[in-house]
């Protein structure tokens, strides 16, 4: 699609079909989130059409891909803070239903293991919306994640810290671990849907769509799924052949 606006666009239609035909089948819809710029053109769009009224997101609950270890879940950029500011509350969600990995367990490993029953209990996820890292991450699935991975902890790539140095007061306050959803966890979604714009990912999106298969590229997993959409704008799409 042309630019960031369309991608937006696009992205929230297909959300919003997800959602509707969930609660047509009478079981609101599992959504999979993702946190970083990406994807805040697509929330604000949903919210817009929550707030016209358009699309009832009752029911609706989300599972957010992946947390830093170590940060207070109330500090700004926690992402249970960021997935409160942009997306429960902007869309309505009720708090409730909404989900992010526990970074601050004192037992990570079960925490995780929590998540991936949590998210099992709730039926899977129906669309998981991801973004896309400049070296290929998806979640925080840094390059060689094996493509069987679940939810569990790792260690943030130097490019990812840098790439989000941006969020903190100094380059050494980005954490160095995190908990993400595994690939394997990813590719059990229903349906996926990645957003990306800017020619900052042109070479992810091209190794991810045309590149072989292979763990340097994480994203490329999704060339295992049957339906996952890509919607990107055209510099992300420049170096696609
Ligand atoms: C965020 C996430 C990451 C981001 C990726 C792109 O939950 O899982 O994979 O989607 O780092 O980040 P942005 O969108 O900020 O370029």
């Amino acid at each position: 699609v042309p630019d960031a606006h369309a991608v937006a666009e696009c992205a929230a239609d297909r959300i919003a079909d997800a959602i509707r035909s969930s609660a047509a089948r009478g079981r609101p819809a599992v959504l999979g989130v993702a946190t970083g710029s990406s994807p805040l053109g697509t929330y604000a769009a949903l919210a817009a059409r929550v707030r016209a009224g358009e699309l009832d997101v009752s029911g609706v609950a989300a599972f957010a891909l992946d947390e830093y270890v170590g940060l207070d879940p109330h500090h700004p950029e926690s992402y249970h803070s960021v997935i409160r500011r942009t997306v429960t509350e902007p869309l309505g969600l009720d708090p409730e239903r909404v989900h992010v990995p526990d970074g601050a367990a004192a037992d990570l490993e079960v925490a995780c293991a929590d998540y991936e029953r949590m998210i099992e209990e709730a039926g899977g996820v129906d669309l998981q919306l991801l973004g896309i890292g400049a070296n290929g991450h998806i979640g925080f699935n840094e390059p060689t994640s094996s493509f069987a991975s679940r939810t569990r902890v790792k260690t943030l790539a130097p490019q990812t810290r840098a790439d989000n140095a941006r969020f903190f007061d100094a380059p050494d306050r980005v954490p160095v671990h995190c908990v993400t959803q595994g690939l394997g966890t990813i590719l059990d979604a229903r349906r996926l849907l990645l957003v990306a714009q800017g020619e900052g990912k042109a070479d992810a999106v091209a190794r991810m769509v045309e590149g072989p298969l292979a763990s340097v590229c994480p994203a490329s997993a999704l060339q295992l799924h049957r339906r996952a959409d890509v919607v990107i704008d055209r510099a992300a799409a420049s170096q696609l052949r």
